[in-house]
């Protein structure tokens, strides 16, 4: 890919976290960006911290409407679309047993299906213009069962994993790249949102002092793009996590 230099990138999950770091980071480097989420406020306080052009649309990821008007209004703003960074994701706490149907169905529309369906809908136009980049934000619990109670989230993200893999095979040849980045506790509002939130905040701040913070990861993220192989890790903590646990 080069240059990030008036590369155009969608950025979903944009109002906070790594997809609001992400989003400052891949401004500064030069990309035009096109940014959602739900929070109108705090898309409105990330939009005009990047320094590039941008805008920002509010919707749910998993409405297809949405996902329809965010890259047709990133065509008409932009002309095209570079980077597809699959960022906005949701967390789950408890024991499989206490799990609900409802939410896994829930969790996976926004960590597998959401990613899937805009990818779908992104490639035919990166394929006419033979480049293009689709950056799944997975975790390390995408690679091992990195913790208890999150049968639910680890799943989603290894099906995330599981289909950027096949999907980079698929686009083998074509200029259009797949990259699955895989970040460890990362310190953001992940932890106090989804089922089980409460219980799986006060459990987070047991670890908060060895979490990564957000503006690290998207550093990483930025700094691996060019790396060659599936799997991103923008930091040393979850390669480290993975050599120790992937037996898991
Ligand atoms: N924090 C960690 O420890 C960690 C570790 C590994 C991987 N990750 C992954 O990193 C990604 C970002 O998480 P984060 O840590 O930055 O947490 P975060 O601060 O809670 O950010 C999650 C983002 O996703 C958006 N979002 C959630 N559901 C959505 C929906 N249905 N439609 C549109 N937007 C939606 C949220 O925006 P609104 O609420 O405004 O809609 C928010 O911008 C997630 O995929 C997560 O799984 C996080």
């Amino acid at each position: 890919m080069g240059s990030l230099e008036n590369r155009v990138a969608v950025v979903t999950g944009a109002s906070s976290g790594i997809g609001a770091a992400l989003a400052l980071a891949l401004s500064g480097a030069g990309a035009r960006l096109a940014l959602t989420a739900h929070r109108r406020d705090r898309l409105e306080e990330v939009a005009p911290g990047c320094p590039g052009q941008n805008f920002a649309l509010v919707g749910d990821i998993t409405d297809p409407r949405h996902r329809t008007a965010l890259l047709k209004e990133t065509e008409a703003a932009f002309g095209g679309l570079d980077i597809l960074v699959n960022n906005a994701g949701l967390g789950a706490w408890g024991t499989f047993l206490d799990s609900t149907e409802e939410e896994w169905r829930s969790l996976f529309e926004v960590n597998l299906f959401a990613p899937v369906l805009l990818a779908r809908e992104a490639l035919p136009g990166m394929l006419k213009r033979g480049r293009g980049l689709i950056l799944n934000i997975a975790s390390i619990g995408g690679l091992v069962a990195h913790s208890d109670k999150v049968s639910a989230y680890v799943a989603s993200k290894h099906a995330l994993v599981g289909f950027s893999r096949a999907l980079a095979r698929d686009l083998a040849g074509t200029g259009i790249r797949v990259k699955a980045v895989c970040p460890h506790l990362t310190s953001t509002e992940f932890f106090e949102t989804g089922p089980g939130a409460e219980e799986m905040s006060s459990e987070a701040e047991k670890f908060r002092e060895f979490m990564d913070r957000p503006e690290e990861v998207a550093a990483g993220v930025l700094a691996g793009l060019e790396e060659e192989g599936l799997i991103l890790f923008p930091t040393p903590r979850p390669a480290r996590a993975y050599s120790k646990l992937r037996g898991v």
